[in-house]
C-alpha cells in the first residue's frame, strides 16, 4: 500500500486566554490517500477552522503530528511554512479572500506570481482555470463588478492554481445561496476530479457532504467516521 498523502497523528489543540485553556481538539487522527476527498462536519465552535488552521500551517498543534508528503508541518519553522503553504497548498474560505484592487484574473494569477512563475504562463494559466469555473466573460472584473457565486468561483480557481498537493476548503458555500451552493459545489469537484486533486472540506452543506469518499463528524474534540 502507498503512503497516505495526509497523516494526522493524535493531533491535540489547547487554546489558552489569560489563565484559561480551552481543549478543542483532543485527539485527531486519520490518514487520507492522494486523490481522496475527506469531508468533515460538526457544529459550529467544534473546531473544525482550528484542524484546517493546523494542517494548513497557519497555527501550531499542542501535542501530535501533520505529515503531508514528505513535510512534517507541526515540526516545520517560519520559513518553509511559508513555502509550504504557497506551493503545496490550496485554500477555499467561507468569504472568498479575494484582493479587491486587482481583477479576477490578477487574483487567481498571484499565487504563481509571489512564486516567481513568468507572466505570460501564470496569466495563461489562471484564464484557463477560470475558463473551467465558467468565468471566461470575467477576467478583467474586480470583486466588488462580480456576484457572490462569481467570487467564490474565482477562488476555487485560485486554490488550483499552483497545483498544490493538498486543498482545504472552510466552508466554501457557506455564504451562498442554494444554487449558487451548487454551481460552486460542482465546478470545484469537477475541477477537483479532473486535476485528481486531494481535498479537505469542512462544511454544513448536506448535498456538498455526500461528495465525500471519507466523512467524519467533529464532536467534542474526537472525530467520528460517518
Ligand atoms: N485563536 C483562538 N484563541 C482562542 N480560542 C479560539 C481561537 N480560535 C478558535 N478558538 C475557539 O475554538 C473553538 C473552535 O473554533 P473553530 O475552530 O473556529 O470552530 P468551527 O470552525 O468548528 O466553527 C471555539 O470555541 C473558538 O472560540
Ligand atoms: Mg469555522
Amino acid at each position: 500500500m502507498s503512503e497516505p498523502l495526509l497523516q494526522v497523528e493524535k493531533v491535540r489543540k489547547v487554546f489558552t486566554t489569560g489563565s484559561e485553556n480551552l481543549e478543542v481538539l483532543k485527539e485527531i487522527s486519520f490518514s487520507t490517500p492522494s486523490g481522496n476527498v475527506v469531508v468533515i462536519t460538526g457544529q459550529s465552535g467544534c473546531g473544525k477552522s482550528t484542524l484546517l488552521h493546523l494542517i494548513g500551517g497557519l497555527d501550531a498543534v499542542t501535542e501530535g503530528f501533520i505529515r503531508v508528503g514528505e513535510m512534517v508541518v507541526s515540526e516545520m519553522g517560519e520559513g518553509d511554512l511559508t513555502l509550504y503553504r504557497r506551493k503545496t497548498l490550496g485554500f477555499i474560505f467561507q468569504l472568498h479572500l479575494l484582493l479587491k484592487e486587482f481583477t479576477a484574473l490578477e487574483n487567481v494569477a498571484i499565487p504563481a506570481l509571489i512564486c516567481g512563475v513568468p507572466k505570460a504562463e501564470a496569466f495563461h494559466r489562471a484564464s484557463h482555470l477560470l475558463s473551467l469555473v465558467g468565468l471566461s466573460g470575467r477576467l478583467r472584473h474586480f470583486p466588488q463588478e462580480l456576484s457572490g457565486g462569481e467570487r467564490q468561483r474565482v477562488a476555487v480557481a485560485r486554490a488550483l492554481m499552483n497545483d498544490p498537493l493538498l486543498i482545504l476548503a472552510d466552508e466554501p458555500t457557506g455564504n451562498l445561496d442554494e444554487g449558487n451552493a451548487r454551481i460552486v459545489q460542482e465546478q470545484l469537484f469537477s475541477l477537483v476530479r479532473e486535476y485528481r486533486k486531494t481535498l479537505i472540506l469542512v462544511t454544513h452543506d448536506r448535498e456538498l457532504a455526500k461528495e465525500g469518499d471519507q466523512r467524519f463528524l467533529l464532536q467534542e474534540g474526537v472525530l467520528h467516521p460517518l
